[in-house]
């Protein structure tokens, strides 16, 4: 029974059979929103190639935060920037570090909120690689010691979840073991599993400095190109104890989203880099395409594809779109 019997059109009549019939629906608890925080600042301080989002200081984060929180949005990702940055990336495990201050404010304002804190090297080393490095190579078994650090340090903080995005082998494992051994059992580990190696972190590296000084990140994030490898770094990253995987990016990876969502059973999130929202905001402030049109359509693919939830610079905006089309 085909037309003219079946039409399908039929039920995209009118916006109310169309929202009747809609099959994903974007709710606010669906967005995390990343923030910055930069240990030397007193005010919040723009990002050029990030309209809209800030480095901001202790004092602003938690307003922004709070603000974020009250919209709906039930978890923030923190990413710093410290003010000095070395070879070791001793400031990444200071119990004085900017995260560390900055989780401890954060649980103590606003304690319903979820917090989320990057486990990273990129920040804090002066050469920008996301670790250790031995004859001008990223070192990976070194590298996991300076992990534990870091992922301990901000448990010790107040941390609720900590998710390394560094991508080398075995850091779930010694971070769940550091963190086991210091009564630190319950903490989750989001894991940005499979991580590509992407152009459209480039407006993040801007924000946080964190640019390589030399080469490329190629050598421990992910070929753009493999499914297979991708599946296999999940499946890993879960054996080592993962309670969270992540798949990022988001739009270039939705086939990546949605595999790993049939094939496990665990959460799957997903982040919507900075370059994808800075392509859009770019894009919106030539009047080329409608902002909150290519929000809407770009977060509703990656649900649709399988994402739990999404990481997102627009999470207050998406959740302020959401409140007035209900409205
Ligand atoms: C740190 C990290 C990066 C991002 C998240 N965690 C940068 C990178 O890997 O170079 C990118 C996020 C974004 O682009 O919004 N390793």
């Amino acid at each position: 029974m085909a037309f003219p019997v079946q039409r399908l059109r039929r039920l995209r009549k009118t916006k109310s059979l169309r929202l009747l019939t809609q099959e994903t629906r974007l709710v606010s608890s669906d967005f995390i929103l990343p923030l910055f925080v930069a240990d030397n600042l007193k005010k919040p301080e723009a990002i050029d190639s990030m309209p809209g989002v800030q480095r901001h200081s202790v004092d602003s984060l938690i307003r922004e935060a709070d603000l974020a929180h009250s919209l709906g949005v039930p978890a923030v990702v923190l990413f710093g920037i410290p003010r000095k940055k070395n070879v070791s990336a001793s400031e990444a495990y200071q119990a004085e570090g900017i995260i560390q201050k900055t989780v401890r404010r954060l649980k103590k304002e606003i304690p319903s909120l979820v917090v989320i804190t990057d486990v990273c090297a990129c920040e804090y080393t002066s050469h920008g690689h996301c670790g250790i490095l031995e004859r001008g190579q990223v070192a990976n078994d070194p590298t996991l010691g300076l992990l534990q650090k870091i992922a301990l340090s901000h448990a010790q903080a107040g941390s609720d979840i900590v998710a390394p995005s560094d991508m080398m082998d075995g850091r779930v494992e010694a971070i769940r073991k550091i963190l086991d051994k210091n009564k630190f059992q319950d903490t989750p580990i989001l894991s940005y599993a499979a991580k590509f190696a992407s152009v459209f972190y480039g407006p993040f590296r801007d924000a946080a400095g964190s640019t390589p000084s030399f080469g490329d990140r190629k050598s421990y994030q992910m070929n753009g190109a493999n499914v297979r490898e991708a599946l296999r770094e999940i499946k890993m990253d879960i054996e080592e104890g993962a309670d969270l995987v992540m798949v990022k990016p988001a739009l270039s990876a939705l086939d990546i989203i949605a595999r790993a969502r049939e094939q496990f059973k665990l959460p799957i999130w997903t982040y919507q880099v900075s370059g994808e929202y800075s392509m859009i905001k770019a894009a919106a402030q030539k009047k080329w395409l409608d902002e909150e049109g290519a929000m809407v359509e770009s977060l509703t693919a990656m649900k649709r594809a399988g994402a739990d939830r999404i990481l997102t610079y627009w999470a207050k905006e998406a959740a302020r779109f959401l409140k007035k089309e209900l409205a």
